[in-house]
This record gives C-alpha cells, sequence and structure tokens, in this order.
C-alpha cells in the first residue's frame, strides 16, 4: 500500500506552499472575478472522462464523535473497490482519498461530554478510523484530516472567492438546528414526537427523527437560490447523480424551491471550526469546511491550469443516501459558483439496517467493524457488504446472512469449483492449457446437447469480464460482483452435467473451460477480494504480470497451470450460529 501511497505526493506541493503562503496568482484572481451575473452558463459536468488526469475517487470524510460502524466499513470499501478497479483497469493512475470530519458542534460537544481535550479527542478517534481503513485494506493515497493547516487555508481561501465573487451576505437567520445532522431546519421540517426513551416531547427533524433546537442568529448566508436554474439543468443533462432514481429525488426537492443557506455560526456557540476570515465572532459551517476536503487533498488552490493535473474534479464522490442534499445541492453550487469543474459523479448507497432500523451511532445499533472483520476475515466481510449491500435501497444486517452467503456462494462456489477441477484433473492441468491454447486439442463432444452446453458455458466466459465491466462503469459494484457469482454457480453445474471424471473424451475441454473460468473470476474479483483473489491465482500459477483486465479474456493466458496445488480457499468457519 505504501508504494501506491506515493502517487498522490506530487500534488502535495500546492499544500506545502499554502501553509507558508498563499499563491501570489490568488489577487489577480481575485481583482478580474467578473460580476456573478455576467458569468456565462456552461456546462459543469459531462459524462466522458478526463483520461489526462489520475482517476479520483473519495469517501466521505467520517465524524469523529463515535467509533466506527459497519455502515462506515460499506462505504471505505465501496470507494476502494472502485479505485482497485481503475488500477486493474491499468488506463490512469488511480487515487482514493479518505478521512475525519473533526470540526462542528457535535464534535466539541462529544468531546466536552468525554472530558477531553477536542483535539485530543479527535486525534485519538481519527486513528481508529485509519485502523478500519487497515483492516479493510482500504487502499488509500491519502487521509485527510480537516483539522490540518492545509485544509484550514484551503477553506479560507475558498471563503473568500465566495465572499469577492459576491455570494456571500450576512442576515438573521431564524430556525432550527440538529446537532447531529449538523444542519438547520425550517419550521415546515420539523415536529414535535415524544421520546418513548425519557417520555419527553421534543421538536425533531421529520426527515432523520433527529432533536432539533430554535436558534435565531445573525450569520454568513450563501446565495444558494441563484443556482435553482443551473443545478437543475445539470441533474437533467448529466448522470452526475447514480443510480438515477436518487435523481430524480434531487430533482423533485430542487424543483420545488432553493432556499439561501447560512454557512457561518456565531463562536459563542461554535469555536471548534475554522474561523470566517477577518471575522472572529463567526465560525465556518462544518458542511461548508468538510466538502472542501476533496478539493483540499487534489492540491487547491489550483495554480491555473493546474486543477485537471492534480486530479480535480473527482471522478466518484461515494455518499450515503443521507448526505445527497449535501454532496448533490451544496456543493455543486458551491463549486459553479468559483467556476470549479464539478465532479463527474455521485456515487449514492442505501443503509445497512438491523431489524430493518438504520444502524447508527445515536441509536447504538451498531456492528463494531473490526469484531466483524476478525471474526469473517477482511475479504468475506469485503465480499458480504459488496454484494448483499444496497445502491438504491437498504440492507438487513445478520451474521447469519454473511455464514449462508460464505456457504453458498464461497465455500460450495468458488471453493469447490477449485478443489474438483485441481482433484478431477489429476496433476495434468497444465498439459489440458497447453492442449487447448495451442490447438492441440483432439477431444470432441458426444452429442449435440453436449456441444451446445459446451458452447453456452464458453460464450459465458467470452462475456465475462465485458459484462462485469459494463457494470463497474455504470458505478454498480454490487451487480459486478453478482455477475461473478452467477458465473461461478453456473460453473458449477457445467461441472457437474459435464461429468468429466466420467468421460475421458470430455476431461481436455471441460476441465480448460473451468480453470479458465477460475483464472478469469480469480482476476476480476481482486478489486473485491484482494487476498483470496491472490490465493487463487498464485494456486493457478498465473504470472504476476497476467492478472490485468486485459488477461481476463477466454484462452487469453496459455502460460499458467504448471504443477498446481490444492489448497482450501474458504475453510469452515470456526464460529457458527
Ligand atoms: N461527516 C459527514 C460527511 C462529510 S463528507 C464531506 C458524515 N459523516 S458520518 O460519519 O456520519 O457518515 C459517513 C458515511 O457513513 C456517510 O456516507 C453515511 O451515509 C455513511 N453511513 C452512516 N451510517 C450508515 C449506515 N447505517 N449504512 C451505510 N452507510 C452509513 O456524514
Amino acid at each position: 500500500m505504501a508504494s501506491l501511497r506515493g502517487g498522490f505526493r506530487a500534488l502535495s506541493w500546492a499544500n506545502q506552499l499554502l501553509s507558508h503562503q498563499r499563491p501570489s496568482w490568488k489577487c489577480a484572481s481575485c481583482k478580474i472575478a467578473p460580476p456573478a451575473t455576467a458569468r456565462s452558463l456552461r456546462r459543469f459536468a459531462t459524462t466522458s472522462e478526463d483520461a489526462s488526469k489520475p482517476y479520483y475517487v473519495t469517501t466521505p470524510i467520517f465524524y469523529v464523535n463515535a467509533a466506527p460502524h459497519v455502515g462506515h466499513l460499506y462505504t471505505m470499501v465501496l470507494a476502494d473497490v472502485l479505485k482497485r478497479w481503475r488500477t486493474l483497469i491499468g488506463d490512469r493512475d488511480a487515487q482514493l482519498l479518505t478521512g475525519t470530519d473533526e470540526h462542528g458542534m457535535k464534535i466539541q460537544q462529544a468531546a466536552n461530554a468525554a472530558g477531553i481535550d477536542t483535539q485530543a479527542f479527535c486525534d485519538r478517534n481519527c486513528q481508529t478510523f485509519k485502523d478500519l481503513a487497515e483492516a479493510a485494506e482500504v487502499d488509500y493515497n491519502y487521509f485527510i484530516r480537516t483539522t490540518e493547516p492545509a485544509h484550514k487555508e484551503a477553506v479560507q481561501y475558498f471563503w473568500e472567492m465566495l465572499q469577492h465573487r459576491g455570494y456571500i451576505y450576512t442576515s438573521k437567520h431564524e430556525g432550527w438546528y440538529s446537532v447531529s445532522d449538523e444542519t438547520f431546519y425550517p419550521q415546515s421540517q420539523v415536529h414535535l414526537s415524544l421520546d418513548p426513551a425519557t417520555g419527553r416531547k421534543r421538536m425533531v427533524s421529520i426527515e432523520t427523527g433527529k432533536e432539533v433546537e430554535w436558534s435565531s442568529e445573525t450569520n454568513y448566508h450563501f446565495r444558494l437560490s441563484a443556482f435553482t436554474d443551473r443545478l437543475l439543468k445539470l441533474y437533467q443533462t448529466t448522470d452526475f447523480i447514480q443510480p438515477t432514481q436518487y435523481n430524480e429525488l434531487v430533482v423533485k426537492s430542487v424543483s420545488s424551491g432553493l432556499s439561501d443557506l447560512s454557512i457561518s455560526r456565531p463562536v459563542e456557540r461554535l469555536t471548534w471550526g475554522i474561523p470566517v476570515p477577518n471575522d472572529n465572532s463567526q465560525t465556518i459551517y462544518v458542511w461548508l469546511d468538510a466538502l472542501v476536503n476533496y478539493l483540499t487533498k487534489a492540491g487547491y488552490p489550483f495554480p491555473p491550469g493546474e486543477g485537471s493535473r492534480l486530479g480535480w474534479p473527482a471522478d466518484v464522490h461515494v455518499v450515503g443516501k443521507d448526505i445527497v442534499r449535501f454532496h448533490c445541492v451544496y456543493w455543486p453550487a458551491f463549486l459553479m459558483a468559483l467556476d470549479l469543474p464539478l465532479p463527474r459523479n455521485v456515487l449514492v448507497h442505501g443503509h445497512w439496517t438491523m431489524n430493518k432500523e438504520k444502524m447508527s451511532k445515536s441509536t447504538g445499533n451498531v456492528v463494531n467493524p473490526f469484531f466483524a472483520i476478525d471474526r469473517f476475515g477482511v475479504d468475506i466481510m469485503r465480499f458480504f457488504l459488496t454484494h448483499r449491500g444496497g445502491l438504491e435501497s437498504d440492507s438487513d444486517y445478520d451474521n447469519s446472512y454473511i455464514i449462508r452467503d460464505y456457504k453458498k456462494h464461497l465455500q460450495t462456489g468458488i471453493g469447490n469449483v477449485v478443489h474438483r477441477t485441481i482433484g478431477c484433473a489429476k496433476g495434468k492441468l497444465r498439459e489440458y492449457i497447453v492442449n487447448a491454447t495451442s490447438g492441440n486439442s483432439s477431444a470432441s463432444a458426444r452429442d449435440q446437447a453436449d456441444q451446445a452446453r459446451d458452447q453456452a458455458y464458453e460464450d459465458t466466459l467470452k462475456n465475462l469480464a465485458r459484462n462485469v465491466t459494463s457494470k463497474m462503469v455504470r458505478l454498480d459494484p454490487r451487480a459486478a460482483i453478482s455477475e461473478l457469482v452467477r458465473v461461478i454457480a453456473e460453473t458449477n453445474k457445467y461441472f457437474h452435467h459435464s461429468a468429466p471424471w466420467e468421460n475421458p473424451e470430455e476431461k481436455q475441454r471441460v476441465l480448460f473451460n473451468v480453470a479458465e473460468s477460475m483464472r478469469i473470476t480469480g482476476i476480476l474479483l481482486q478489486p473485491f477480494m484482494p487476498n483470496k483473489a491472490k490465493e487463487l491465482l498464485d494456486m493457478l500459477q498465473v504470472d504476476l504480470s497476467k492478472r490485468g483486465i486485459s488477461s481476463a479474456i477466454y484462452a487469453g493466458d496459455p502460460d499458467y497451470g504448471e504443477d498446481v496445488k490444492a489448497k482450501i480457499l474458504f475453510p469452515p468457519l470456526i464460529v457458527e450460529e
């Protein structure tokens, strides 16, 4: 992992520079900024990739007020699979950013409640998220913390640019604030509710059920309402939000009107954050601060013309469905205000639930991801989360589901095929591969039904990489891994019906096909289950140089299979429910 991380180091020079001095071109840019109204409407997002820059994928940055749970692990793994997929494709340098969101009232209150200095509290909890990324083998290039000096510089610069362009004004703000959601809600979005635990009546957000408190204060506002038309055009002319069902929800909400956004809090209420430039009486709203993290690590503020070389715009922001508004409305509007290129896609996923209730720190119904990884193994958890986790819908978590899927798809799926293939080949697998790939195969199918079965199965293998790729291009890792699972099941059936152990004349063809299925599946599984895929490819003696996507074609590697020895890939689970 260390060497891969080095890739982003080239991007950090701007941050180093920033920590000493602001780039001189800043002022020039501020002075010549045209008035907001005169700025041209441009197409902000495109569906085509910019192949000249690194592929850049991000996770949300995690609040450090509490320990991570399986929902956080899911977000990290999804982003990691996208990054590793891109590395497998091998056409562009791929970069993954993750990190922690350390400012705001929620963190301030949690540190106070724990009786610990706030920075020390952040340091401790940030480390737990780093540990989780390591435990889950998330191949990140950078781990950002919003308390880093370079990030503070980037956020303050971003603010000043918004201000220079006339998008910030002060006004009195009245409304309901949820510390848990770090969000203001208008009257129409809150209601009175009875807390079952205490019997107390309190105001809560209708959307999240989180308690809100009345706030009346003077603070800074961002002219969000000025972006309604441009945002709608973005949603309607590009595939910015994936899957599309979330796009429809956002369009509906934005069409009903956008109010300007409060983007600071008085220091009497919030001290733990980045001060508003030139006004120490106000602290920048935590969500504006947090969203800018994606720019900070791409080297913002960019030297003129350098943004894309440094990675921006992001190719994909992976986010849970609870933070769609921040990423799909506020974030593009902020970027539009500064004429910065927009991220290509926001990939939204559903939530993990327990007994159909959202897994959440505040509810307490959480699964400790470290325990889950210890118990089942990192690859098993990565497999389970990507295969069962929903993008469009929520997914219920239960240990028994992990055990069920492990047995069905891994033990008696891949594990079984590998074992039977190697056993049935009786040390001659290499011979079958050489014969098949050199055209020496003499065996002919027994009858038409056998021929049709072989043909259909070979077609499946020939199409496998293309099918999986098209799902990954659509940003649907779940569909991609489901396709692999489907082909593994088909392989088991093919093996069973072909009965190569009874038909020596068929053995050559069937064992070659099944070996090909294992090899191609092994290559395509690497982003999802890096360790098990490696074990499988090592077992088949696939050369390291032939593990890229270009080798994932039927009969595409004549050189593997020498001296293959069967090993158990998926042993019985020690503790069962
Ligand atoms: N700090 C903000 C994100 C700022 S990004 C500029 C935040 N942090 S969080 O720690 O509350 O959540 C981080 C991610 O975890 C979000 O994508 C959120 O959707 C995800 N999840 C939190 N609970 C989850 C589940 N129960 N299931 C799946 N993902 C969940 O929001």
